[in-house]
């Protein structure tokens, strides 16, 4: 048997191994930008050329994230409030974006709503929130930037899971969201690559410091090693970000990226 504690893979990213301006003039629309995740993947994007637009709920947050990754990339970023589940207030977000950049290139579909329940105790409610906020809050983001991503020839990511390639406990709701997230991409992908828009799933595993992890504590995961030696860091999902959204990546659409350092193998092997 090998062990995975021989080798730990180090984090890659802390200066780009891609050309600094490879998004020259480029705009990216990002919903659930304002922390983790996201909020790294745009300030990836941004550090390499483009303007952002990041989208989510508290506009207090907003506005601190987007004022801090201007300052750190020299690149604009605009705060909006917008709740993915109300597809008026995309729009506008979409209009004000094009209105004060003219363009939008990439999207990242990133808001999502998470919590531990029980199938047992979790309530109608539950469950729809969640899959209206990830899934139909998806597909409005789709709608909403659709028009833009074919006058640009642009990309989107979705930002998905690997809970739903084998059962999670207490993550029904969010593996049922996920799933219908990567099966929205697939399609975005055929239908609109005639049209030169490109779609692709990432699927991060376990990454430090995030809500998600924070705030969901996976013991089963936890206890399970990477085959990395290592947790995911947000410079893992921003490195993938910025290669599915470069030039390198112009033949891979329909894709789902799994950046979990082969973790979700291993666990469907317990
Ligand atoms: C059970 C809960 C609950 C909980 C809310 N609900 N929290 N049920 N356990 N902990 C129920 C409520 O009782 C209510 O049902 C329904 O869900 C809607 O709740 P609201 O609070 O009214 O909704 P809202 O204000 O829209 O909040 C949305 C939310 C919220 C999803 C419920 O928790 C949220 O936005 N969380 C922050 C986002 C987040 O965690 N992001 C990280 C995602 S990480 P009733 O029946 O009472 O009306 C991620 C990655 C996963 O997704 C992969 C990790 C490895």
């Amino acid at each position: 048997m090998v062990s995975r504690k021989q080798h730990v893979m180090p984090i890659s990213g802390s200066s780009s191994v891609f050309k600094e301006d490879i998004f020259h003039g480029k705009v990216l629309f990002c919903t659930g930008g304002g922390s983790g995740i996201c909020r790294g993947m745009t300030e990836a994007i941004m550090r390499h050329g483009a303007n952002a637009t990041i989208v989510g709920r508290k506009l207090d947050r907003l506005t601190q994230t987007a004022k801090e990754l201007s300052q750190v990339t020299g690149r604009t970023c605009l705060p909006l409030q917008a709740d993915v589940r109300s597809p008026s207030t995309l729009k506008e977000a979409v209009e004000k974006t094009l209105k004060e950049f003219g363009r939008i290139d990439f999207v990242i579909c990133g808001a999502a709503g998470n919590f531990l329940a029980p199938i047992a105790s979790l309530s109608e409610n539950a469950f729809k929130t969640v899959i209206e906020i990830d899934t139909i809050g998806t597909f409005n983001t789709i709608k909403a930037t659709l028009p833009s991503l074919r006058e640009s020839k642009g990309a989107y990511i979705h930002v998905s899971a690997t809970l739903h390639y084998h059962a999670t406990p207490y993550q029904a709701h969010v593996s049922a969201a996920k799933a219908g997230v990567d099966a929205l991409s697939a399609v975005l992908a055929i239908e609109e690559g005639p049209n030169g828009v490109r779609s692709n799933v990432i699927a991060p595993g376990p990454i430090a410091g995030t809500e998600g992890m924070d705030r969901l504590s996976l013991k089963n995961r936890d206890a399970v090693p990477a085959p990395t030696g290592r947790m995911g860091d947000i410079r893992d999902i921003e490195n993938a970000a910025v290669f599915l959204f470069s030039d390198a990546a112009t033949y891979i659409t329909g894709q789902v990226l799994p950046v979990d350092g082969g973790s979700w193998h291993l666990l469907s092997a317990f």
